[in-house]
């Protein structure tokens, strides 16, 4: 059944260990493919965008293992230079498969990668940096191919920290002659697992935090390891926001509370009351949020898009009018129709959703539209008196690993 069922308006009690994080593994993933040996990678959640990451490995020639939350990964047959059309468009993140194939293997040819409609998405950046390493780029039928006699290192200046350009960028650098110095480049954590894992398999991967840069000087191979992919930092932040939405005190396990900064400022400044002690929080939400004046979505460390839809369905029942800025995606307001047919007073102004809090929301049919307004229809039917069904789960199941077994041990009824 692709639709979820919540009976909501009961505060939450419970506890739960937060999954491993999407956004980190499945770079790490395709970064598997530079490594000549065996990759062994822990805590890998199960969910549809893994899965499909995982098909894109086997596609090239990988042999893969999967057991549990154990991902075991030997690339020494990883040849192939081409992508199947059919999981590519499933996923943006595909595109990072761009810079480890080319990496291992000089050429690579790649459809337009799909994902969430969030916006118009391009990859510019992500082949500008290819064209500075000495990459050629053609263009046929929607298929793009890529392909280089020589990866050399570079000196890669991005116009906007992307997230996905970098990474691509690193990927590329790591066996490349000679050295990449990305100036501008992105610095969240997921960045930061990505280039301690490419450590631990040999990679010399410099970041200098004066500067602003990372420095990746080219390695002749890079060898077999184990990593443990660290925890779903959007995982927790909707889990905590659901309680804020629905009340109770909940407790995370698993978690690195400094990744978690701006969310525990918001979360403070809507009321909740937090403490973090031996890797889990405790959070205990207010009778009602307290309302947010203004809060613009930022690179990191700033609070993150993609914990802006969870956020619009709290201050739907905060006290007083919010007003959220979007400034990372230019469509990312797609839940709010949704969220209004459950009662929520929210307006889209330009860029800026504009919500006037309402003291309850009402349990509806809704749809998800994309992975994270999915998970804000879950948090807002959490809080909801009655019941919801909510429409297209698949988009949910694409980055959390067990909703229903997380809300039911949050004290949630699903
Ligand atoms: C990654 C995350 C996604 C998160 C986003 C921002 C993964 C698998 N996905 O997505 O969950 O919401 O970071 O934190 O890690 N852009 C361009 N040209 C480019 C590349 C990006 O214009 O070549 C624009 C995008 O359209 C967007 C902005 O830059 O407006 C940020 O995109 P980017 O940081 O690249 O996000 P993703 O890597 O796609």
């Amino acid at each position: 059944m692709d639709s979820i069922h919540i009976y909501g308006g009961i505060p939450l009690s419970g506890e739960v260990r937060v999954q491993g994080s999407k956004n980190a593994v499945l770079p790490i993933l395709a970064a598997a493919v530079l490594v000549d040996g065996v990759v062994t990678l822990t805590n890998c959640p199960r969910i549809a965008d893994v899965e499909c990451m995982v098909r894109l490995l086997t596609s090239v020639g990988c042999h893969v293992q999967w057991e549990n939350g154990q991902i075991r990964i030997d690339a020494r047959g990883a040849f192939g230079d081409s992508l199947p059309a059919e999981y590519v468009t499933q996923m943006r993140c595909s595109v990072i498969m761009m810079g480890a194939v080319l990496g291992r293997n000089k050429k690579i040819s790649i459809n337009y990668p799909g994902g969430c409609v969030i916006g118009k998405r391009p990859i510019d950046m992500h082949l500008q940096a290819f064209a500075r390493m000495g990459v050629s780029l053609t263009e046929k039928n929607n298929i793009l191919t890529a392909c280089t006699e020589n990866l050399c290192g570079s000196d890669v200046s991005l116009p906007f920290p992307s997230v996905g350009a970098t990474e691509n960028t690193i990927l590329a650098g790591v066996l490349a002659k000679g050295e990449t110095i990305i100036r501008g480049g992105a610095m969240e954590p997921e960045i930061q697992a990505l280039c301690q894992f490419l450590v631990r398999a040999g990679a010399d991967i410099r970041r200098d935090e004066k500067e602003g840069t990372l420095r990746i000087r080219g390695v002749e191979r890079l060898h077999s390891c184990t990593y443990d992919i660290p925890f779903d930092r959007i995982v927790a932040g909707t889990y905590l926001l659901g309680c804020m939405a629905a009340g109770g005190s909940i407790r995370l396990t698993g978690v690195d509370v400094s990744q978690l900064t701006a969310v525990m400022t918001v979360i403070e400044k809507m009321g909740g009351r937090w403490e973090y002690r031996n890797g889990g929080i405790v959070l205990k939400a207010p009778g009602r949020p307290r309302a947010i004046s203004y809060l613009k979505t930022e690179v990191y460390p700033g609070y993150p898009t993609d914990l802006q839809s969870q956020l619009l369905a709290v201050l739907a029942l905060a006290e007083g009018k919010s007003v959220v800025e979007e400034s990372i995606f230019e469509n990312r307001f797609r839940v709010v129709p949704q969220l209004n047919k459950m009662g929520a007073s929210i307006n889209i102004e330009g860029s800026c959703a504009v919500v006037q809090g309402r003291k309850d929301l009402w349990g509806a049919c809704v749809t998800a539209q994309e992975l994270r307004g999915g998970a804000a229809l879950c948090i807002a039917a959490l809080a909801a008196k009655g019941e919801t069904y909510i429409g297209n789960r698949h988009f949910i199941d694409r980055g959390y690993e067990a909703l229903e077994r997380d809300i039911r041990s949050l004290g949630g009824r699903i």
